[in-house]
């Protein structure tokens, strides 16, 4: 079913820029809720989060407890959270786990990597009234090799039909992953709802990062990535201070002890 919070978004479409950002946790959803209109429970956290070579393993259990955290710092953004590999194989698991996601986070939709053999998937899911995201380009549960995506005329052809029939099928965005300038501008101008980019271009309706990666905090800096702040640096000075004063007996103080 479409919510306010998914209308907002649609209406966005060529009048001001998206904003979007993953999340895992309560803390950090309830900073990046004041500045976002997008927070994703990615299943990037296989690689962030739990220190893993790819998203393949990040199960249910695991997306629906980080959802749930993150729920709890959310007011105003709408929450999208992925399916994981294996959990949208056909469309009878996929309506069972997408219905599962829903009801035990109170998310608003779900987002699953999308290609031409699962356009049936979105489309039940949506006449199921499940709101889902679409994502295409480099979508890391099918492919193993980080690379530009669409950079030739027959790519691009095939991802600008993949993302029409996306859109056919009901989902109400679609996430363009390393897409290249020219393929992710012709997609962005002949779709309706928009496109959320990452390593994608300016063309895109919105934009996306890992929060980890812009924060400076994951070591994983690709061309698309902005490093905002050193996070890492930051991190490190304090601890090292704290180490310190421990060890110097200057921590704790009086002030600090009952
Ligand atoms: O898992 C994730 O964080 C994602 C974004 C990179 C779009 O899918």
């Amino acid at each position: 079913m479409i919510n306010n919070k998914i209308k907002k978004i649609l209406n966005k479409k060529n009048k001001s820029k998206i904003v979007s950002l993953t999340a895992y946790s309560k803390n950090i959803a309830n900073i990046l809720d004041k500045h976002c209109d997008i927070i994703l429970v990615g299943d990037s956290m296989a690689n962030v989060l739990y220190g893993l070579k790819n998203t393949h393993e990040i199960t249910l259990k695991n997306i629906i407890q980080h959802t749930i955290s993150v729920k709890k710092g959310i007011k105003n953004s709408l929450l999208v959270v992925d399916m994981p590999k294996g959990s949208y194989k056909n469309k009878k698991l996929a309506k069972k786990n997408a219905k599962k996601i829903m009801k035990l986070t109170g998310c608003d939709a779900v987002k699953i990597e999308s290609n031409k053999k699962n356009y049936n998937i979105v489309d039940e899911l949506v006449s199921s009234n499940i709101p889902v995201m679409g994502h295409i380009g480099y979508t890391p549960q099918f492919k193993n090799i980080f690379k530009i995506e669409g950079n030739t005329r027959k790519k691009a052809k095939a991802l600008i039909n993949d993302a029409l029939n996306i859109e056919r099928s009901g989902a109400f965005s679609i996430v363009l992953e390393c897409i290249s300038s020219q393929t992710s501008k012709i997609i962005t101008k002949n779709l309706k709802i928009p496109t959320i980019g990452i390593g994608s271009s300016a063309f895109c309706d919105g934009q996306i990062l890992v929060t980890d990666d812009m924060l400076g905090l994951s070591g994983f800096y690709p061309k698309f990535v902005k490093k905002y702040t050193n996070l890492k640096k930051i991190i490190n000075k304090t601890v090292e201070k704290f180490s310190k004063e421990v060890r110097n007996e200057r921590f704790p103080t009086k002030k600090n002890s009952f």
